[in-house]
């Protein structure tokens, strides 16, 4: 392991203003998204799709630090046959690749999952490195109910995220690591805050155990927010405090960033939420997004899948990705939406 090209990627994924676009969607969940605007999931639309919001220029040069793909996408060509990879890269942005193989029920514990993939990762890895792929993504999935997550779900979640960790500093690709805690369910905002707060300490002690190299990882965590079915909603400046607060406390500071996931927040929610804690400010890691939902819900409702709407899809890439890069820097307000 080369710890200074692993810090160097890293500082790059957080360079100031950018962060990551999230657009691993697996097969499955990428036709979800595209039944919703009654488009056809095929390999060609769906590298249509891509190759659009890949050749937006003007969000990839200033605000898209990376992307994350999946297995398909890093190995797919353009419709001209330039490899996408090859597109985001003239751009200015990195490739990553989405390689855990989902959650699964955790056996024993009904209710709670488990990531898997770690067999063959080894390999899989330095095939990605030689695809172009500098970092990766795993996320780990953590249900919140009265007695869940419980120690044997944190256990076995957070040592898989190690192991995948070590494994991409060995073949010199910055991991980012993914404890998503869900927002689902009736939860209030001080119980996700405890949850985050079990499953980034044992993250922690999970990627000491392991020898990870702390500043060549990523965090991409959720917000600590109010679960969705909850009467009493944490407002803004709430949601910012309580997450700073956890982060303080929880991730340690040799961390070079923090890329927010935005789980089902609403586009500009996701958006003010960044901002804000961007301007109480004061922080030891960067703090920006690696959005997919929050990124993509307006390019994919503007493009529906029609060829004629290119241009505007890209435009509506652009203004998100914009008001995000905004947000990293704590200078977006509410007015620059239009
Ligand atoms: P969302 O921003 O839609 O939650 O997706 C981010 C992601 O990559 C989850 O793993």
């Amino acid at each position: 392991m080369r710890k200074q090209v692993l810090e160097e990627i890293a500082q790059a994924m957080v360079a100031d203003g950018q962060g990551i676009l999230a657009a691993d969607e697996s097969t499955g969940t990428i036709k979800k998204r595209f039944d919703s605007i009654n488009a056809t999931s095929t390999e060609d639309s769906r590298r249509d799709y891509r190759e659009m919001l890949f050749r937006t220029t003007e969000a990839m040069q200033n605000n898209i630090s990376g992307v994350i793909l999946y297995d398909e996408t890093i190995r797919q060509k353009a419709a001209d046959g330039t490899p996408l990879t090859e597109i985001m890269v003239a751009a200015g942005a990195l490739p990553g690749i989405k390689v855990d193989a989902g959650a699964k029920d955790l056996a024993g514990h009904p209710g709670e999952m488990v990531t898997e993939g770690l067999d063959g990762l080894r390999e899989r890895l330095s095939e990605y490195h030689q695809l172009g792929a500098k970092f990766a993504k795993w996320r780990a999935v953590l249900n919140i109910t009265d007695n869940a997550p419980s120690a044997a779900c944190l256990n076995a979640n957070t040592h898989a995220l190690a192991r995948y960790a070590a494994l991409c500093q060995e073949a010199e690709i910055v991991p980012i690591v993914e404890p998503e805690v869900i927002m689902d369910g009736s939860h209030s905002v001080e119980r996700c805050y405890e949850v985050t707060s079990a499953a980034l300490t044992a993250l922690y002690e999970q990627l000491a155990m392991q020898n990870v190299h702390l500043e060549g990882t990523i965090l991409k965590p959720n917000m600590i927010v109010s679960g969705t079915q909850n009467a009493v909603q944490a407002d803004v400046q709430q949601v910012a405090e309580m997450t700073l607060d956890c982060f303080h406390k929880c991730v340690p500071q040799a961390v070079p960033g923090i890329v927010f996931l935005s789980g089902g927040q609403s586009d500009e929610l996701a958006t003010a939420h960044l901002d804000a804690m961007n301007k109480i400010g004061n922080l030891p890691w960067k703090l920006s997004f690696s959005y997919g939902r929050a990124l993509q819900a307006a390019p994919l409702k503007a493009w529906g899948g029609k060829a004629e709407n290119v241009a505007e899809a890209q435009a509506a890439f652009a203004h998100r990705a914009k008001m995000n890069g905004l947000a990293a820097l704590g200078q977006w307000d509410a007015s620059l939406e239009g």
